[in-house]
């Protein structure tokens, strides 16, 4: 028995030391020491022994023990650290090398003027709103009061995906949706990609940006748009700007006039932005058709209400002055640094 111990702790060293792992360490101490270890069967032996050895050997088996615990405690104390000692080394950080520069990116010059329009509605109490780009016939056309025959229902001005779907042509399909959802008082702005069917030039491309407006409410007045329009011209353009209807048709309102602004780059008296005109055009409203009220569900008799909308990219273009709406999509940080 003294040998099988002595034979335990050789063979248990010997492992030991080329253990490379906490694992292999922990499969050790379950061979040697464990309940089913060799050290444990070797004890089961000692009832045959002589009441004189039996102490002697007891003695020896609780040294081979106490030894081999105290060895692998040390070992694993060895391999984690030099586990540690590895991961310190291969984490090491160059200091000595060049950081990589970050850019920072900026705000798109529409993404600007969108933010700085809604700021400013925001600012007199309208909320946002928004609808989808694809888009059904029903609210694009039929809810607007734009008959089956009017030009803009073409397939060369409008994309469709089937008979009943659109990509929006304009932002006013969501004046419908709001209607349809909100009771008055409402007041909302709703700002949104649109689609037409239009070849790209320096002044056009088949997707484009809008801001519609719209306010529904008991006894609101053509007076109280040209006030909101006059307020949102002057916080966008400044203290001394005019603006001036035009007469004119959109089958969603009535009556309907064009919006033009008095020229930011000269005040009135003619430049390059305004061609020489003094004022610039930027958005179609009117008072909302009570056709369109009544489709709604809101009582034409009962509440009123006016709507506008305007082109984003027009009126970038001008206040950045850069004479190509082209130049917004080309996402080069040349060009977009300088907004
Ligand atoms: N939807 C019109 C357009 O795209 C603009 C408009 C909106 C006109 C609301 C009047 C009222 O041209």
């Amino acid at each position: 028995m003294r040998e099988q111990l002595e034979n335990i702790k050789i063979q248990a060293e010997k492992e030991l030391v080329n253990a490379q792992s906490i694992q292999e360490l922990e499969n050790i101490r379950v061979r040697f020491l464990g309940k089913k270890g060799e050290l444990t069967s070797v004890l089961r032996g000692m009832g045959a022994l002589s009441p004189e050895e039996r102490p002697v050997i007891g003695q020896m088996a609780n040294d081979v023990r106490a030894i081999l615990e105290a060895r692998l405690d040390e070992a694993a104390r060895q391999l984690a650290s030099k586990e540690r000692q590895e991961k310190l080394a291969s984490e090491v950080i160059d200091i000595s090398m060049p950081g990589r520069k970050r850019s920072f990116g900026k705000k798109h010059p529409l993404t600007q003027v969108i933010d700085e329009i809604k700021e400013i509605f925001l600012g007199m109490g309208y909320q946002i709103a928004e609808g989808p780009e694809i888009e059904l016939d029903y609210y694009n056309f039929e809810a607007m009061n734009i008959p089956k025959n009017h030009p803009s229902r073409d397939v060369q001005d409008t994309f469709y995906i089937d008979d009943n779907v659109v990509l929006r042509t304009h932002t006013s399909p969501v004046q419908a949706r709001v209607m349809k959802t909100q009771k008055p008082p409402i007041r909302v702005i709703c700002p949104g990609r649109v689609y037409r069917s239009d070849e790209v030039d320096a002044t056009h491309s088949p997707v484009f940006h809008q801001i519609e407006g719209l306010v529904v409410d008991k006894g609101v007045t053509m007076g109280d748009l040209v006030g909101t329009l006059k307020e949102f011209a002057r916080a966008l353009l400044g203290e001394n700007t005019n603006i001036r209807l035009r007469p004119h048709h959109f089958p969603f309102t009535e009556p309907s006039a064009e919006v033009d602004v008095s020229c930011w780059g000269c005040g009135g008296s003619g430049c390059r932005i305004c061609k020489g005109e003094g004022w610039v055009e930027i958005l179609g409203a009117g008072m909302v058709s009570p056709k369109v009220l009544r489709e709604c569900g809101i009582n034409p008799y009962e509440f009123s209400g006016f709507a506008f909308g305007m082109g984003v990219e027009r009126i970038a273009l001008s206040r950045f002055n850069i004479d190509d709406m082209r130049l917004l999509t080309e996402n080069d940080v040349r060009f977009l640094k300088q907004f």
